[in-house]
């Protein structure tokens, strides 16, 4: 009998694990806190909402006594919440330092004065920062966060290493590269790119187009934190890559080429201030001692997640207004 806790499952990356879990045969209740911020989404798990072993809870990480309620009852705690956008953390740091540090730190709290056999953490290969001269990260190499919102993952990562060390907590950090897929917010890069393709707007690319990323399709993420829950011995920091670099260019071109939309449609805006060129990772940790590999292509999986916006309109109309469409939002001012 295992029951889990996920925070942030109504977002993008929360709600592909929450469906994963709940159909696993391992996983015998889920609980998933949420406090519909930004990025969030009800309609990301309408299909798990009536199945037995499902609870939401509408709360937050930030709100110790609830969180430290919630802990009491499960035997494995998966953060995945997490303030995202790096334009907005740009914008307005505050509200990424509130949830990505002290909501990570009650969480920890909860989990050392309880019997919880299990803390994940779900972090980022931005914590590593920029990958210069054709480096790819390990998991022992130093932080150099170059946003607000790499600062506070990096942040809370150190604590639950500290945590882990200091108070003997059994903890798991998996850091992955950029995710895509059905469910995330139009406001990120490839949605908003193909949304946009479809509704015959321009397409905004940051400065050159030559910054890489090193893309993962959401599903092979998720099945990479399952096999760390279930495999690994703890303690452990896993780096998630499928090693699919690209520049933002290539990716947007790739979108424009599945739908068939003239590259015309291109559009070169103002940089990202402190935007990393390249990020990159090394994942022969995972692949070697878990068993870990990615099931999906980047060319299928792009082909998959066009399809799938193109098929469900009624989940991304609603939010591709004229504010998270737009072309540059680290101009946003909350
Ligand atoms: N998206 C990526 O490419 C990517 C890559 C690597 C790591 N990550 C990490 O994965 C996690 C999930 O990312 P995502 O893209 O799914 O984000 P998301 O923005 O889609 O989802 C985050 C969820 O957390 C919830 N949340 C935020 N603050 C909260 C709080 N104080 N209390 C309770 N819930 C709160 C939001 O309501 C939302 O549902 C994050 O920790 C992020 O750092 C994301």
């Amino acid at each position: 009998m295992v029951r889990v806790l996920v925070t942030g499952g109504l977002g993008f990356i929360g709600s592909h694990l929450v469906r994963r879990l709940v159909s696993s045969d391992w996983c015998t209740s889920l609980i998933n806190v949420d406090n519909m911020g930004f990025g969030s989404n009800v309609n990301n798990l309408k299909d798990v909402e009536g199945c037995r072993k499902y609870s939401f809870v509408y709360g937050d990480i930030r709100d110790p006594e609830l969180v430290s309620r919630l802990v009491k009852d499960v035997d494995v705690v998966v953060n995945v919440a997490a303030e995202t956008h790096v334009d907005r953390s740009i914008s307005n740091p505050k509200p990424f330092l509130e949830t990505n540090v002290l909501g990570t730190f009650n969480l920890l709290e909860a989990c050392r004065h309880n019997d919880v056999r299990l803390f994940m953490q779900v972090s980022t290969d931005e914590v590593y920062g920029e990958a210069e001269g054709g480096r790819s990260f390990k998991e022992g190499d130093a932080f150099r966060p170059s946003s607000p919102y790499s600062a506070t993952k990096a942040a809370a990562d150190c604590l639950v290493m500290a945590y882990n060390r200091t108070y003997g907590l059994n903890t798991i950090i998996t850091r992955s590269t950029n995710n895509f897929g059905p469910y995330q917010h139009p406001e990120k890069f490839i949605p908003k790119a193909i949304i946009r393709a479809a509704l015959g707007l321009k397409v905004p690319v940051y400065g050159s187009g030559r910054q890489v990323r090193d893309w993962i399709y959401v599903e092979d993420h998720v099945e990479a934190i399952e096999s760390a829950l279930l495999k690994s011995r703890g303690g452990k920091v896993y780096n998630i890559s499928a090693g699919n670099e690209l520049n933002n260019l290539e990716v947007v071109k790739q979108i424009l080429r599945i739908m068939d939309k003239p590259m015309d449609l291109i559009e070169h805006v103002e940089d990202r201030p402190g935007h990393d060129a390249r990020y990159s990772l090394d994942s022969s940790l995972i692949r070697s001692e878990l068993g870990w590999a990615p099931r999906h292509s980047f060319l299928e999986a792009l082909r998959k997640t066009v399809r799938w916006y193109m098929q469900n309109e009624w989940w991304w109309k609603p939010l591709a207004d004229e504010r998270t469409l737009h072309p540059t939002p680290w101009k946003i001012r909350w």
